[in-house]
């Protein structure tokens, strides 16, 4: 790798401040691409008292002239899309450089029926996932069978739409249900081509347009969505995502290969999160993972949910370092921990009678395991003003140090607050400008 582009991927579960970090650099590129993921995402961006909650659409879309490109690889539910469109619009963002891929695949409304219907189903013998209810893994998984699969560009075309969700009705209906209207094939059509019309312009070949962009010397900041340990090939299968969620995914779902990325900025927070089911060995479900919790406001943006809060992992982090190729971490929420008195920090693992420094990304060994920690002094007061590294109170320089030299990654940038400029660039990547408020 060493080209121009960037890439912002999360290093967790989810959440780690993915929006934040774009927003911070979107101003110094000429496209924020989404290569993966759906409405399962929810990245929250503020600026000054305003807060935005974006699903589908890159945060690049909050800087005029950004072009915020949906590539092929994301799955879009065109309902959420538009009205995920006509929200920014009314709070006065120019959404016309928001463009989409003809050949991302749609989330149909019997998606999200499905998923739901397999949730409960799985959770009756308390196997579910946990997902976002979304639609997400019944889309990826259509599009991997093919024959009943729609892409964006398929609801530009009437004949071939009816087509497709004919076949597609008549598969989903014994797991849905026959009576819903969801899987009747004339109103979903009718759904589908009214939101057609309405993306209309915005439906393009987005890999042609990437690639012109990048023979003019454009650079392009690729957005992760969801995260690495809910990876559906490197995390904690099968309580995972549907999709490739690390910087392996920016090929296949954008049509721009690696060697066009410079920058890898890993995303992770100063201490853990999950949302849904699945092993998590530093969780803390206890008073110390409450006041993380409230402290961190740790509720899903998406779905509301609470989070499941822990220890920072930094066994999962170097592995998840180690898939992405990080060039430079960025830690967020650290304002999060002012006020412990000490910080612990999962350096190992006790699995089946050895101690390991290795990630084990299978659900079911990785529930086995016994997290060991180190323990380090906490600090305290006021930092969500801090702008340098050395601002910050020693102990929270020495936490930050001992997280890099484990995971073996240099911090690139530290953010000590939600807001846009509440960040400090430790070694930045050279592109930031003053940001268009
Ligand atoms: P994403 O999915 O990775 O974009 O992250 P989310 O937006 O879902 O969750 C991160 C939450 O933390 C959001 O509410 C952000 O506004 C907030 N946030 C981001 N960075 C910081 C930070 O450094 N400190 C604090 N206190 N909040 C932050
Ligand atoms: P961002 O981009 C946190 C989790 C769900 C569930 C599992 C599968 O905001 O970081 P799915 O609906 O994708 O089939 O759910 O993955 N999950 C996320 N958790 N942040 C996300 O996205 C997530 N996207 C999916 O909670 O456990
Ligand atoms: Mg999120």
């Amino acid at each position: 790798m060493g080209g121009t582009c960037t890439a912002v991927i999360g290093l967790q579960w989810g959440d780690e401040g993915k929006g934040k970090i774009v927003d911070v650099l979107a101003g110094g590129h000429d496209a924020v691409v989404r290569f993966n993921g759906g409405a399962n995402a929810g990245h929250s961006v503020v600026v000054g008292n305003e807060r935005y909650a974006l699903h589908l659409v890159p945060s690049g879309i909050l800087f005029p002239g950004v072009k915020a490109v949906v590539g092929n690889g994301v799955v879009v539910d065109p309902e959420v899309l538009l009205e995920e469109i006509d929200g920014l619009e009314a709070r006065g963002v120019d959404t016309s450089g928001l463009i989409i891929s003809n050949r991302a695949h749609v989330v149909m409304p019997y998606h999200k029926l499905e998923d739901a219907v397999r949730e409960d189903a799985a959770g009756k013998g308390g196997a579910a996932i946990g997902t976002t209810r979304r639609g997400i893994g019944p889309a990826y998984a259509d599009k991997a069978q093919r024959l009943t699969a729609v892409r964006v560009g398929d609801l530009l075309n009437q004949e071939v739409l009816r087509r497709k969700v004919e076949i597609a009705c008549c598969s989903k209906a014994p797991i849905v249900g026959d009576s819903s209207a969801e899987v009747d094939p004339v109103k979903v059509c009718e759904r589908m081509l009214g939101c057609g019309r309405r993306l209309g312009e915005r439906v393009q070949d987005t890999t042609y347009l990437l690639h012109d962009m990048l023979a003019e010397g454009g650079r392009l900041l690729f957005e992760g969505a969801n995260a690495t340990l809910l990876d559906v090939d490197h995390g904690t299968y099968p309580f995972v995502t549907a999709s490739s969620t690390t910087v392996l995914g920016i090929g296949a779902g954008t049509g721009v290969p690696d060697r066009c990325i410079g920058a890898v900025l890993g995303v992770a927070k100063a201490y853990s999160t999950r949302v849904g089911a699945g092993p998590m060995p530093t969780e803390q479900d206890n008073e110390i993972g409450n006041w993380i919790r409230e402290r961190g406001n740790e509720y899903g943006t998406t779905t509301g949910r609470p989070r499941r809060v822990g220890w920072i992992d930094l066994v999962a982090l170097r592995y998840a370092v180690m898939i992405n190729g990080v060039t430079h971490l960025c830690v967020t929420l650290l304002d999060v921990l002012s006020g412990l008195d000490e910080l612990r920090l999962c350096t190992g693992y006790r699995y089946r009678g050895q101690v390991t420094e290795r990630f084990v990304p299978d659900a079911a060994e990785l529930s086995e395991v016994e997290p060991i920690y180190e323990t380090m002094p906490g600090f305290s007061g006021e930092i969500t003003n801090v702008r340098r590294f050395d601002e910050l109170p020693a102990q929270a320089q020495a936490y930050l140090k001992r997280i890099s030299a484990f995971v073996r990654a240099p911090i690139g940038y530290v953010s000590v607050g939600p807001e846009r400029s509440q960040i400090i660039a430790v070694e930045p990547i050279g592109v930031e400008q003053e940001p268009i408020a």
